[in-house]
C-alpha cells in the first residue's frame, strides 16, 4: 500500500469521518485512523445514537403503560425485557458504524485501523492491535480525537457503581435508586430513560438551574416538567463525596446557600458534569499549542499552531460540544485544505435536549443579548394554543421567539415540546438568511402542525398571534 496521502484526519466521530468524506469527495487522496474497532466515535458508539435508541424504546414503554388505555388502546399487561432493549440499541448502533464502513469504501477512504499518533508534522504513526507499528506521511492532518468525560474530585468512576454515560446506556437491570450528578444534556437524557423504565431519580446540580447556558424561561419551564414526571431535583448542591459499600452507592452533598448537608443511600451515581478534549501526550510533544481550557488552539481555519495540522470537534474551544458542529467543522476544513472557502456559523448552530418533551434552541438567550447590550422584543406562544399539539396530547411547552427590536431579525428561539428537535431546522435556515421575525410569521405554515406555534411565536414577537 502506498503509505502517502494528501489528508489524514485521526478519529471517526462525526467531525472525523464527515471531514474524511467531504475531502475524498473534493479529490483529495484521504486516510482516516481510528482505535475503536468500529467506526463513528462517542457519538454513534456510545453517545447520541445509542442513548436516542433508549430514549425512545423507554419512551414507547412509557406511553403504553401511561397513555394507550387513554386512547382506547387496550392491551394485556406490559413488560419489560430489558435485554431486548439493549439488543436493540446495540444492533442499531451496529448497523449505524458499518453504514460509515460503507460510505469509506464507496468514496475510497482507506480506513487505517489502530492508534494513530502525530509522530511528526506530516507521519501518522498507527500502532495496531498486535503492537506493530506504520509510519504514514500526509501533506494535511486534521485532529478529531474527540472527547472523554470529566469527573469530580476524588470520585473515581467504575463503570459499575459509579458510571460515566457509556455505563448509564448499558446497565443489565433497572436501578431501584439512581443518582445523576450534573442537570445538562447527559444528565437529563439518561434520568429521563431511567425514569421511564422504572428508577427513581434525583438529580443533583451545581448552579441554581438545570442546562446552565439555556434561556432561563426554558430551563423553569422544563425543570417543571421534569419534576411532574417525578425526577427529584436537589439544585445549588455541591456532592462532597461519593462512596461505594457493598455495591451501593453513598453520595454526600451540601446546599450551596443554606449549608443543609443531605446524604442520599443508591444503587448506581451517574457522574454527568461535562467532557474534556481528548488529546494524547503527543500533541504538546509537537508543541502543537493548548488555550487556557486544555482543548486545542485554532485559527480562522482551523489550523492549529503548526502548519498543515488541523482540529476540529470538541478538542477544539470553538461552538459547543456538539456532534452537528464537529460536522460543518470536518466540511469546512476539508474545503479549505482544497482551497475552498470554508465556514462555519457558530452563530446559528442548534442544540436539542431529546427528552419527552424535547428542548431545541438556537442563536441567542435573552440573558446573553441583556450583556451584549442588544434591545429586543420577544413572541411567545404555547403549544395549549397549537391544535395538532393538543389533538396528539402534546401540549407542554412553548416558542419563544427573540427578534432585534430595530430591525426584527430574529436572534434567538427556543422551542419545548415533543416535535422540538425537528422544529428547530425551520428556524435554523430561516437565521441563516437573515430572516425577520416578520419573515417567519408571513411564511404560509401547513395546517394543523406543531411548526404553526413557530409561525405564531413570530407573530407574537408583533402582539398579533391568532390563536392566542
Ligand atoms: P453539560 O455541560 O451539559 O452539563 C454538566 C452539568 O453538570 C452542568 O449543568 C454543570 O453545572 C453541572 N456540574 C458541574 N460540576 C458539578 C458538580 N460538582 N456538582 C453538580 N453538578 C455539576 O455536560 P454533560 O451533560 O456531561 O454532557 C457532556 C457534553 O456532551 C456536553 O457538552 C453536551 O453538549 C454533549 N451532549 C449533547 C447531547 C445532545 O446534543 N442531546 C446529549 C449528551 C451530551
Amino acid at each position: 500500500m502506498d503509505n502517502n496521502f494528501d489528508v489524514i484526519v485521526v478519529g471517526s466521530g462525526p467531525g472525523g469521518y464527515v471531514c474524511a468524506i467531504r475531502s475524498a469527495q473534493l479529490g483529495l487522496k484521504t486516510a482516516c485512523v481510528e482505535t475503536r474497532k468500529t467506526l463513528g466515535g462517542t457519538c454513534l458508539n456510545i453517545g447520541c445514537i445509542p442513548s436516542k435508541s433508549l430514549l425512545n424504546s423507554s419512551e414507547m414503554y412509557h406511553k403504553a403503560k401511561q397513555e394507550f388505555n387513554n386512547l382506547g388502546i387496550e392491551t394485556g399487561s406490559i413488560k419489560l425485557n430489558l435485554t431486548k432493549m439493549m439488543n436493540n440499541k446495540n444492533k442499531s448502533v451496529l448497523t449505524l458504524t458499518k453504514g460509515i464502513e460503507f460510505l469509506f469504501k464507496k468514496n475510497k477512504i482507506t480506513h487505517l485501523r489502530g492508534k494513530g499518533l502525530i509522530s511528526a508534522k506530516d507521519t501518522v504513526t498507527v500502532t495496531d492491535n498486535l503492537g506493530k507499528k506504520t509510519a504514514y506521511k500526509a501533506k494535511n492532518i486534521v485532529i478529531g480525537t474527540g472527547s472523554v468525560y470529566s469527573s469530580l474530585p476524588g470520585i473515581k468512576i467504575d463503570e459499575k457503581t459509579i458510571v460515566s454515560s457509556t455505563g448509564a446506556i448499558s446497565f443489565e437491570k433497572v436501578p431501584k435508586d439512581l443518582v445523576v450528578i450534573g442537570g445538562g444534556y447527559i444528565g437529563l437524557e439518561l434520568s429521563s430513560v431511567w425514569k421511564r423504565l422504572g428508577s427513581n431519580v434525583t438529580v443533583i446540580e451545581f448552579l441554581d438551574n438545570i442546562i446552565p447556558g439555556m434561556d432561563k424561561d426554558i430551563s423553569t419551564e422544563f425543570q417543571k416538567i421534569l419534576i411532574k414526571q417525578g425526577i427529584n431535583f436537589r439544585l445549588d448542591s455541591k456532592v462532597t463525596s461519593v462512596s461505594v459499600v457493598k455495591n451501593k452507592a453513598v453520595v454526600d452533598f451540601t446546599n450551596n446557600k443554606s449549608a443543609k448537608r443531605e446524604r442520599i443511600e443508591c444503587d448506581k451515581v451517574l457522574v454527568a458534569v461535562g467532557r474534556k478534549a481528548n488529546i494524547g501526550g503527543e500533541i504538546s510533544r509537537l508543541g502543537i499549542k493548548l488555550d487556557n481550557n486544555k482543548k486545542i488552539k485554532v485559527n480562522k481555519k482551523f489550523e492549529t499552531s503548526i502548519k498543515n495540522i488541523y482540529a476540529i470537534g470538541d478538542v477544539i474551544d470553538k461552538g459547543p460540544m456538539l456532534a452537528h458542529k464537529a460536522e460543518e467543522e470536518g466540511i469546512a476544513v476539508a474545503e479549505i485544505i482544497a482551497g475552498q472557502a470554508g465556514h462555519v456559523n457558530y452563530d446559528v448552530i442548534p442544540a436539542v435536549i431529546y427528552t419527552s418533551p424535547e428542548v431545541a434552541t438556537v442563536g441567542k438567550t435573552e440573558e446573553q443579548l441583556k450583556k451584549e447590550n442588544v434591545s429586543y422584543n420577544v413572541g411567545k406562544f404555547p403549544f395549549l394554543a397549537n391544535s395538532r399539539a393538543k389533538v396528539n396530547n402534546e401540549t407542554e411547552g412553548f416558542v419563544k421567539v427573540i427578534a432585534d427590536k430595530k430591525t426584527d431579525k430574529v436572534l434567538g428561539v427556543s422551542i419545548i415540546n415533543a416535535l422540538a428537535g425537528t422544529m428547530i431546522a425551520e428556524v435554523a435556515i430561516a437565521m441563516e438568511f437573515g430572516a425577520s421575525a416578520e419573515d417567519i410569521a408571513r411564511t404560509c405554515h401547513a395546517h394543523p402542525t406543531h411548526n404553526e406555534a413557530v409561525k405564531e411565536a413570530a407573530m407574537a414577537v408583533d402582539k398579533r398571534p391568532i390563536h392566542f
